[in-house]
């Protein structure tokens, strides 16, 4: 391909991402350099042959981070097995007979294989979230989220926060697991990094917004400073504010929560100052009310009708 085409392919590309972009367009920029080599040979050029070389190069870059994972996970997963094995048997046989402060510290040996077993495992989860996915099933979000708030109803009493759940939610075609995981990690850091002493309220909000349907999780706790907003949503990064780094935290949760949403066309975000609270914003695509056989149709149509205008 001689430069002068290249720099049209690079000039096409660009001319079809002024505002507004396309989620497609954005796809189609965001890989464009690995693209432009994948569709060298590509004589006719078009959008969509793009699109399918860059859809290519993520599956193939999808799969080896999943294996990578998966190799690691299992070789850190042998030995850790091995260690609570050994400090349960000692346990079990010299308890009574070992000093306070050894058994203190088969103890903590004990808690922290436990943790990075869970560490482990949430990382295979993150791994899992693109390259796994589940069924979809029709979930009525109202009770989901009861169900839960329902779960966390010792800690909500423990620490007196009240807890809102607005009526008025649609049932969306989601799988069922993951969005809960959504959820679940919204509201536990709600609680969690409450302040004590404060008069705890959360609130979880439903409205439709703009092409989605968009829940809030609204707290009265510590808040996020601006310029945090942006890397607590990057897996192991946390906020640099004491009181909240105090709470324990792997700085996962909200990565799972970024990755299952972008699994619905959906984002998520969060609107806060430091010491006014945070509100988590995740939006689920319009989409998501019609079961995913008739979204993939609609889709289809759709595509077909922009073919049909080019
Ligand atoms: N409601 C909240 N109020 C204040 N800070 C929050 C809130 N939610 C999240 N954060 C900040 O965002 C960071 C990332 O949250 P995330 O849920 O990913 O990790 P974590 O809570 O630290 O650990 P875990 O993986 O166990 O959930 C937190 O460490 C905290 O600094
Ligand atoms: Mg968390």
């Amino acid at each position: 391909m001689t430069s002068v085409l290249r720099v049209c392919l690079v000039l096409v590309l660009l001319a079809g991402c002024t505002e507004p972009r396309s989620r497609r367009c954005q796809a189609v920029c965001a890989r464009e350099a690995e693209c432009r080599d994948t569709v060298e040979n590509i004589d006719n050029f078009d959008e969509g042959e793009c699109l399918d070389a860059c859809a290519a190069l993520e599956r193939d870059e999808i799969a080896e981070k999943e294996d990578f994972l998966r190799a690691v996970s299992h070789d850190l997963n042998a030995p850790l097995r091995n260690i609570a094995g050994m400090v349960a048997v000692i346990m079990a046989k010299y308890r009574g007979v070992l000093p306070d402060d050894v058994t203190h510290r088969l103890e903590r040996i004990s808690a922290n294989v436990q943790a990075e077993t869970s560490l482990i495992g949430d990382l295979l989860e993150l791994s899992q979230i693109k390259t796994q996915p589940q069924k979809r099933q029709v979930v009525a979000m109202n009770q989901l989220i009861r169900d839960i708030a329902a779960s966390f109803e010792d800690e909500l009493a423990d620490r007196k926060i009240t807890l809102t759940i607005h009526d008025t939610m649609p049932r969306l075609y989601v799988e069922k697991n993951r969005v809960q995981q959504v959820f679940q990690n919204l509201l536990d850091n709600a609680i969690k990094y409450m302040d004590r002493r404060r008069d705890g309220r959360i609130e979880v909000s439903y409205r439709f917004v703009d092409g989605g349907h968009q829940f809030s999780v609204k707290d009265n706790g510590p808040g996020i400073a601006p310029e945090e907003h942006q890397k607590i949503f990057y897996v192991f990064r946390r906020a640099e504010d004491p009181a909240v780094a105090k709470v324990e935290g792997k700085g996962v949760g909200l990565a799972i929560v970024k990755n299952i949403v972008s699994n619905y066309d959906g984002s998520v975000s969060v609107t806060s100052e430091l010491g006014q609270g945070a509100t988590f914003h995740v939006i689920f695509d319009e989409s998501c009310t019609r079961p995913p056989e008739e979204s993939r149709f609609a889709n289809s149509e759709s595509r077909i009708e922009q073919q049909m205008h080019r």
